[in-house]
């Protein structure tokens, strides 16, 4: 098939989630502030751009990395401690254009998070996202809004060591239907 040598192919499959952060090695500002750029060319219902990130540097930001990593569930602080930064995602559910709830904030959030981790895998950084936290512990830290919804803490640095286990997905004839979905 003719897309089968795209570039943007080859960061979709071979992008993976390691846990072994290299500590010696830090992201910089730039690298990080790249890869918001680049989030935000994701699609969005009405454009509205729902996605917000907070950064901490674990060097320039140790509190709030320290506030992040203590919302996380105690499997996710073991490995998540080493990255070099931590990025909370959230979603803002209030359209900026009329204050209506936009139930796509979400989704579009995740596209703009999807980008953020195809571009460091293009830039040799190591993205590894997490669900694993405590919402209303990172929402007092950081006197988060109601209209903004923590959806997933991004774990972001030099990857020390590849997983062992091989990645894998289910079967195209379990998500892909032609026609009805039975
Ligand atoms: C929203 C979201 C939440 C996740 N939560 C966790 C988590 O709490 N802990 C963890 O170790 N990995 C977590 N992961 C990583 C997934 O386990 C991983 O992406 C999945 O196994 C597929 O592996 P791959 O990213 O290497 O393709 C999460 C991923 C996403 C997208």
């Amino acid at each position: 098939m003719a897309y089968l040598n795209s570039s943007v192919q080859g960061a979709i499959l071979n992008r993976y989630s390691s846990r072994e952060f290299d500590v010696t090695k830090d992201i910089t500002h730039e690298d990080i502030t790249c890869l918001v750029e680049i989030a935000r060319w994701a699609p969005s219902c009405y454009g509205d751009q729902p996605w917000r990130f907070l950064i901490a540097m674990k060097k320039e930001h140790p509190d709030s990395f320290n506030f992040i990593l203590n919302s996380m569930v105690p499997f996710n602080q073991n490995w998540s401690q080493h990255a070099s930064a931590l990025v909370v995602i959230l979603a803002d559910r209030k359209f900026s254009k009329n204050g209506d709830f936009n139930r796509w904030a979400d989704y579009d959030t995740g596209a703009a998070a999807q980008n953020m981790s195809l571009m460091a895998y293009e830039m040799g950084i190591m993205t590894h996202q997490i669900g694993g936290f405590d919402e209303s512990i990172l929402k007092k830290s950081f006197m988060i809004g109601e209209n903004l919804n923590p959806l997933s803490i991004m774990a972001v640095g030099y990857e020390k060591k590849q997983p062992a286990e091989p990645r894998n997905r289910r079967p195209l004839h379990e998500i892909c239907f032609f026609g009805k979905l039975q």
